[in-house]
């Protein structure tokens, strides 16, 4: 059977009707991964739903046929976006498929090769602009305001819509029961907020019996909801959650408290450490932010964070892994050195490594 997308898989719990013209990409039907090393390390049950296999390499994709659907049924003929980078290659993308514009506003210098070179191929009329992405944000929501565009940011509600089909799939995947514990990044804090509100619709419907306690990351420079406070001046090598004044802000405290979660902050050194470890032990590439949800339950591994509850059993951890590594291949470049050229020579190659 073909895979058709999460509208057409999940649209009893979407905003959708007949008359919706449905774009898609096929989104959405990415694995969940056993990890064998977290899963040791942690005496538990670690699972890996790797969301850079969405057709533009991020989650973003889940909640973008939702938002550029909903776009086309209201007739609008343009859609705008501010982006660290990954909803703008979405957002660019899905707006080919439905035949429409699209502009999206990204802070100058902080957006990864992938993710600009996607908004630019799929024909965005792209804007660098002098400042960063919470001052982008807030430039795209008045344009959205006076002009006849559509916001295709998470502030637009169909976009968390689509993304809390995230947390079906999950439940489906792991034959009709949630994880003990979901792990995320934060960002502009749109995902956390789609994923609690999947869960508590399958538990609503009784697909599911209890929820997961949802653990929210964000990087250290970036962590305004562990600060209790904007961050003017945002800064993390997690360029695509270097986000000082989430939109989603309140939604996200609502998912921590109302599930018992958290939202803690890790360090750069943190991330980097959990992106290589994903690459070089798991054969998982992925861009640094996403590596934020691995660094994080690390980090309350290391705290006994998972031992301390009361049941011996072992406890199931999703951790989401938002964005391909390929996005931003010049990371990867920058943590592992450069291969040195050598002649074309069997012994030059033997010098060269360990066989
Ligand atoms: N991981 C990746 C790879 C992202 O691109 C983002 C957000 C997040 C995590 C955080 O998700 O914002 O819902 O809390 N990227 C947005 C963008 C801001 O413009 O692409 P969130």
């Amino acid at each position: 059977m073909i895979w058709r997308g999460v509208i057409d898989r999940y649209k009893k719990y979407l905003p959708v009707t007949e008359a919706t013209l449905v774009v898609t990409l096929h989104e959405g039907n990415t694995p969940l991964i056993y990890s064998d090393v977290l899963s040791r390390l942690l005496s538990a049950a670690v699972y890996l739903k790797y969301e850079g296999m969405n057709p533009t390499g991020s989650f973003k994709d889940r909640g973008m046929t939702l938002a550029v659907s909903k776009a086309l049924e209201a007739h609008s003929k343009m859609v705008i976006c501010a982006s660290t980078g990954n909803t703008s290659a979405s957002a660019a993308a899905y707006a080919a498929k439905a035949g429409i514009k699209s502009v999206v506003l990204i802070p100058k210098g902080a957006v990864a090769l992938g993710k600009l070179s996607q908004a630019l191929i799929h024909n965005a009329q792209v804007v660098s602009i002098d400042g960063n992405f919470d001052q982008a944000l807030q430039l795209a929501k008045e344009i959205a305001e006076k002009w006849p565009v559509t916001l295709v940011n998470s502030l637009n509600p169909f976009r968390l819509e689509g993304q809390k089909t995230g947390a079906f799939e999950i439940c489906d995947q792991l034959d009709g029961r949630a994880p003990d514990f979901h792990a995320i990044p934060v960002g502009n804090a749109g995902n956390i907020s789609a994923y609690w509100k999947g869960y508590k619709e399958y538990f609503k419907n009784k697909k599911i019996y209890s929820k997961p306690v949802m653990l929210g990351f964000q990087a250290q420079g970036a962590a305004p909801i562990v600060k209790k406070r904007i961050i003017l001046n945002p800064k993390t090598v997690a360029t695509a959650i270097k986000i000082g004044n989430p939109a989603s802000w309140r939604m996200a405290e609502e998912a921590r408290d109302e599930s018992g979660g958290l939202i803690g902050a890790v360090t750069d050194k943190e991330i980097l450490e959990a992106y290589k470890l994903l690459a070089s032990r798991e054969g998982i590439f992925v861009e640094p932010a996403s590596a934020a949800s691995v660094a994080g339950i690390l980090k309350l591994g290391r705290k006994r964070y998972f031992q301390n509850r009361r049941s011996r059993k072992k406890k199931i951890i999703v951790c989401i892994l938002t964005g391909h590594g390929l996005k931003d291949p010049d990371s990867a470049l920058r943590e592992i050195k450069n291969p040195q050229a050598v002649p074309a020579r069997l012994d030059a190659i033997l010098a060269a490594v360990k066989i």
